[in-house]
């Protein structure tokens, strides 16, 4: 990227996206020496904006949004938004993108770009196809460099809407060349997962269902739908987390090592725990193992919070989920037996990602008798807020006559290096620009993770009378406890809320 450098076009770049996300991440990337001189950014929507209205929405956005602050009268900041301009288009007019290519002509011309073009649609995804094939049709993809389209999700609404976009797309961009963002996948403690798993003794020679009794996965959100009402209503914590985020997770957890850190390998191990998934046989067994719930009104902080239905852009009759909980396998002869138990939810009591491992229990005979506080060993991924790993042991109390108590030991990295580590998009967006497309996801993996959702999506069509409410700030219907008490286990509390004695 430094040598070559890289023209950045950003669709949908009056959004919010854009402000909240991809103009601080550019900032950071310039801040931290990682992009050269050689880069430039054309910002465009239908909006007609100047260049230096422009300029004062990019300042705002790094501004509120940035890990590095900003200051008009910063000679940096001045050398920085330079490479800033904007334009307004159509992106149904291939005349539009004609005259788009003459504008990055010249900008690369000015910065030395060799030609390399990342396309960025922060666009509803509807009109992807059509960009695409206008980008090929506007000349923008003859240029001497490299070529490539990042989209954002939602990657379609089920398997067929994902294929027909997918098949627009692919008109147009190779395999190769397209970014599908999950960004997730760009969050540090979700990366690190490999690295615990395959580079620590510890842990790889247990990662099997001979040593472990399930794996949890928790994305707990305090936040109601905010202004996304009209999007989510269609969509439903299935589609919007489930598809995507979760599954990703699973596949990182499960996946076997690879041969090579190289992404294809990696999307290629990820594809065989998503290829293993079990499949539902029938709508009675999607009822079974997946629990779907909607908040209703409800408190948090002694503050009152609407219920889902009387959301702005809502239904008011709305029966989509805006919690689910499900009881995943992965069919494979590592994984055989062991539950994956998954959820999310919206209005939880935390704002919490946590992925915890929970290890078979030794056998008790050599404590028969004792007082004995013996506890499953479990390892926590602690994803977000606090980023760390959580690894709770048995220990005997000191002092005491044997007694055993839980014990953590707990690796906060976030308190170690600060929480000001590069944020997802920051190490997306750069990874994207130097073409390392590990941490994005590949279209096998995205359809299959579909096929997945789908059979659950479709049982849930057919009939929505296994809805549960529960009232926003509590955590989710009970059906979802007992989802894991039937097998003997339960959730395991998030944000070391564990029952231990830290040492
Ligand atoms: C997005 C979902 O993909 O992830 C949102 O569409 C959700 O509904 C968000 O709020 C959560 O992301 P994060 O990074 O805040 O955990």
């Amino acid at each position: 990227v430094r040598e070559t450098g890289v023209l950045f076009f950003i669709f949908g770049a009056t959004g919010d996206l854009a402000s909240r996300k991809l103009f601080p991440a550019i900032y950071s990337l310039f801040k931290e020496g990682k992009l050269s001189d050689k880069f430039a950014v054309i910002g465009l929507a239908r909006r007609e904006r100047s260049r230096e209205q422009f300029h004062e929405d990019v300042l705002r956005s790094i501004q509120e949004f940035a890990r590095y602050k900003a200051s008009p009268d910063d000679p940096e900041w001045g050398r920085f938004v330079e490479h800033f301009e904007y334009m307004s288009l159509d992106i149904n007019r291939v005349e539009a993108f004609n005259e788009l290519n003459i504008a990055a002509e010249r900008l690369e011309e000015q910065f030395g770009i060799a030609g390399n073009r990342l396309f960025y649609l922060a666009l509803a995804p509807d009109l992807f196809g059509s960009v695409a094939h206008n980008l090929k049709a506007g000349g923008l993809l003859q240029t001497a460099g490299w070529h490539r389209l990042v989209i954002e999700k939602p990657f379609g609404f089920d398997l067929p809407s994902a294929e027909k976009l997918n098949k627009e797309i692919r008109e147009v961009f190779e395999e190769h060349e397209v970014y599908r963002i999950d960004h997730y996948l760009g969050k540090e403690m979700v990366q690190n997962i490999d690295v615990i798993r395959f580079a620590n003794a510890f842990f790889e020679p247990l990662w099997n269902n001979k040593y472990i009794a399930n794996i949890q996965i928790t994305l707990g959100e305090t936040v109601g739908v905010e202004d996304r009402g009209g999007y989510y209503d269609h969509s439903g914590a299935l589609r919007d987390m489930g598809q995507n985020h979760m599954l990703q997770m699973v596949a990182m957890m499960a996946m076997e090592p690879p041969s090579r850190l190289h992404p294809e390998d990696i999307h290629d191990e990820k594809v065989k725990v998503l290829r293993s998934l079990r499949p539902f046989t029938s709508a009675e067994d999607v009822r079974k193992h997946v629990i779907r719930g909607q908040y209703t009104e409800g408190q948090a902080n002694g503050r009152p919070l609407p219920g889902y239905r009387s959301e702005d852009k809502v239904n008011p009759d709305s029966t989509t989920e805006t919690y689910f909980a499900a009881k995943v396998y992965v069919d494979n002869f590592r994984w055989a037996g062991v539950p994956f138990y998954i959820r999310t939810g919206k209005r939880l009591p935390v704002k919490t990602t946590e992925v915890v491992v929970e290890f078979k229990n030794m056998p008790k005979n050599v404590y028969h008798g004792r007082k004995t506080g013996l506890e499953p060993n479990l390892l926590v991924f602690r994803v977000q807020p606090m980023e760390g790993i959580y690894i709770k042991i048995n220990a005997k109390r000191p002092g005491s006559e044997g007694v055993i108590v839980p014990v953590a030991m707990d690796f906060c990295q976030s308190c170690q290096v600060g929480l000001n580590t590069p944020e997802a998009y920051e190490r997306l967006l750069f990874d994207a620009a130097r073409g390392d497309s590990t941490y994005f996801t590949r279209w096998d993996e995205v359809a299959l993770a579909w096929q997945y959702v789908d059979q659950i999506a479709s049982a849930w069509a057919e009939d929505a009378s296994d809805l549960r409410m529960y009232p926003a700030g509590s955590w989710g219907p009970e059906e979802a406890q007992a989802l894991l008490e039937q097998d003997g286990f339960h959730w395991w509390p998030v944000n070391g809320q564990q029952e231990s004695e830290v040492v």
